[in-house]
């Protein structure tokens, strides 16, 4: 896919460990149209490849807005993006969209923390359209919610409402409340931390929503148990050739250090780019990108993070 060249216009602080980038052309040329709920990949100087969430108006053709928090696990990418300064020129992706918005009588929006960056571009296309939505935002605390100016000042403020950890009982999400009516043509959209999903979308599944109306975006693979982690081998199909994947390794650094490269980007499961073909063996699938009817299938994984249930896969390599 053609990467675009983008300079950092503006860098702001708008959190505690979180900061916005404004992207803007080098040439000066209109950047590619996207919609609510789009990200695009960030290449970094490392070499590293990193998906950030487009979180200004989706009409806007002149810029591009990313948030960032700076995650104490950071494997070095959202380090590099922190290290960034106005001026920087980047290469990045066209935006694509695993995340849109469907057409719905009513929206629900909840986002956690960081997951503030998709939810809050879907508020602003969602009020211009003058659509019926409740959007509920969760952080630790108002130190470190992202945008809560830029939120509090936009049209849509009063459709929002700000949760707290460290405020009051009064002000905390009440689920029971904001998923009472299951109502056919009401659409739910999550994304924040993969316990934040968690508790929204079952929480939404117990509550009779059906799940085709539950909407969400991780941004990192679940993380394998160090306790319960075990190796396997892999079998390369098109040689014969068995390469074993210890237990605190991937599979894609594991073929890597045997010579063979597949494509990675993201390397938390997010993005698809290493999807590879399974001809034999069950995989132990620890994505969120393939469905769930995707993942029953046992065809498909992807090497970044998924492993296997038994002792062996025969990859299509
Ligand atoms: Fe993104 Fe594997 S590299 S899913």
């Amino acid at each position: 896919m053609q990467t675009l060249s983008v300079k950092v216009a503006r860098k702001i602080l708008e959190a505690d460990d979180i900061v916005s980038f404004e992207l803007r052309p080098v040439d000066d040329v209109q950047l590619p149209p996207f919609s609510a709920g789009s990200h695009v990949d960030v290449q970094l100087r490392s070499g590293l490849v990193r998906q950030y969430s487009l979180c200004n108006h989706s009409d806007e053709t002149h810029r591009y807005v990313i948030g960032v928090l700076r995650d104490p696990l950071s494997r070095g990418g959202s380090t590099a993006m922190h290290e960034l300064q106005e001026g920087d020129v980047m290469q990045i992706s066209q935006p694509r969209n695993h995340f849109p918005l469907v057409h719905a009588r009513r929206s629900l929006l909840f986002a956690g923390g960081i997951g503030i960056t998709p939810i809050l571009c879907m508020a602003e296309v969602l009020a211009h359209a003058g659509k019926n939505f409740d959007m509920h935002y969760c952080t630790r605390s108002p130190a470190k919610t992202a945008f809560r100016d830029r939120i509090n000042n936009a049209r849509f403020g009063r459709h929002v409402h700000f949760h707290f950890d460290d405020g009051d009982a009064a002000q905390k999400l009440d689920l029971e409340l904001a998923l009472a009516d299951p109502d056919p043509d009401t659409h739910l959209y999550v994304c924040g931390p993969g316990g934040f999903i968690g508790y929204i979308a079952d929480g939404a599944r117990d509550r009779g929503w059906r799940d085709d109306q539950i909407h969400f975006e991780y941004f990192a693979a679940a993380q394998p148990d160090p306790a319960t982690a075990r190796s396997f081998d892999v079998k390369i199909a098109s040689t014969g050739r068995i390469i074993h994947v210890p237990e605190d390794t991937s599979v894609t650094m594991a073929l890597s250090n045997g010579g063979i490269d597949i494509p990675v980007s993201c390397e938390q499961g997010i993005c698809g780019t290493c999807l590879t073909r399974i001809i034999e063996g069950e995989p132990d699938h620890r994505d969120h990108f393939l469905t769930d009817a995707e993942k029953a299938r046992n065809d498909q994984f992807t090497p970044c993070c998924s492993r296997a249930k038994g002792g062996i896969l025969v990859l299509d390599l």
